[in-house]
């Protein structure tokens, strides 16, 4: 099996095979919803469903009355750790990484005193968002196309940015700038909040092979570890606030998933079975190209999502959230003594 999906994200293999799982593919995702959302964003498009258009693990399942709400809670999650200065009328915040646009507009929409800007490499995406920007009235959203790697953005613009499994497709030599550009935009004492999924050891025995699977589907390159990409933050200037497992807030997403991939496996099987008896009926063209399952890579995609959940139940997988914040260059050595810095030498009173 072909080991890592690209090397680089600026390369056209990355880019070409995150169009094809996120632009030509983003129908499959229409599957992550409650029941009357997938059949409305199925039959009438994104744009005239209630879908939460996320492409992410929901929130404390068990808790919450829908799937939707569920889904939903992630970002509520986000805003509340990004902490906003409430000195502040009017704040500028950042998805990076924002997929066809539900975090962003939703947040716009629960909070319109905040401009939100989402952030992705997908030119489709972005359409679809700028749609639901439309039809969910939210003109405090906007959207641009590009590497979050390299923005055409001022230094100091934010007063906070979130993430949300997104830079996990950012391979590990890449992290250093990520972390560097991340920097830059974040205006001093603001945060940046990221969720995402890890591998927390090398895989083992049976594992190898699911996680090979794991990758491909969802078009991830090597990964690394949360303990890793600490260091990365760290070293590019940031304050580390919080690095916390919370795979137990989302780890009753992954059977929902499972049960999800199934499902479309055997739609993709009874279409199959159709298709050889040159059976055509109505409509399910339709269905097949809304579903996204046209795509090269909506098979690997469904194996994907059924690896995920042995091995998050083998311990391999966990979910972690990172709370980093930049610190103000003046008040960086605040609490810090003289000593700290230089142990060895002795601090002379002038
Ligand atoms: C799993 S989706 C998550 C989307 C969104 N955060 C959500 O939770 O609904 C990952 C997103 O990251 C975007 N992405 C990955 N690498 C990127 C990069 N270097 N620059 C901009 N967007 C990127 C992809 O295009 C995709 O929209």
């Amino acid at each position: 099996m072909k080991k890592s999906t690209y090397e680089s994200i600026y390369s056209t293999e990355a880019l070409s095979s995150l169009e094809d799982h996120y632009g030509s593919g983003s129908g499959l995702y229409k599957m992550w919803a409650s029941p009357h959302s997938i059949i409305t964003a199925i039959l009438f498009g994104w744009e005239k469903s209630d879908h939460p258009a996320q492409l992410h693990h929901a929130w404390d399942i068990k808790k919450f009355k829908s799937l939707n709400e569920a889904i939903k809670q992630s970002v509520r999650e986000a805003l509340k750790l990004l902490e906003l200065p409430n000195n502040v009328d009017n704040p500028n915040i950042l998805e990076a990484g924002c997929g066809i646009g539900g975090c962003t507009t939703q947040l716009a929409k629960e909070n319109p005193h905040i401009t939100v800007t989402g952030i992705s490499l997908i030119q489709k995406q972005i359409e679809i968002a700028n749609k639901l920007k439309r039809t969910r009235q939210t003109n405090s959203a906007r959207f641009l196309v590009g590497n979050y790697l390299r923005m055409p953005i001022a230094s100091d613009t934010y007063n906070g940015i979130f993430a949300i499994e997104t830079f996990c497709h950012i391979p590990p030599h890449e992290k250093p700038s990520l972390f560097e550009e991340m920097f830059r935009v974040l205006k001093p004492e603001c945060k940046l909040v990221i969720f995402d999924g890890y591998p927390i050891r090398e895989p083992q025995g049976s594992e190898k092979i699911l996680f090979e699977k794991f990758k491909r589907g969802w078009t991830l390159p090597e990964m690394i570890t949360p303990f890793t990409l600490t260091t990365y933050a760290q070293k590019a200037g940031f304050k580390v606030i919080s690095v916390k497992d919370i795979t137990p807030r989302v780890i009753d997403s992954t059977p929902y998933v499972y049960r999800n991939a199934s499902i479309l496996r055997q739609i993709i099987k009874a279409i199959r079975f159709l298709d050889d008896r040159k059976v055509k009926l109505p409509y399910v063209d339709n269905l097949f190209k809304s579903l996204g399952f046209s795509t090269k890579n909506a098979e690997i995609f469904i194996e994907a999502c059924q690896a995920g959940k042995p091995l998050v139940e083998s311990g391999l997988g966990k979910y972690y959230m990172h709370v980093l914040e930049k610190p103000n260059p003046s008040q960086r050595y605040k609490n810090k003594t003289y000593e700290t810095f230089y142990p060895k030498l002795k601090r002379i009173d002038c």
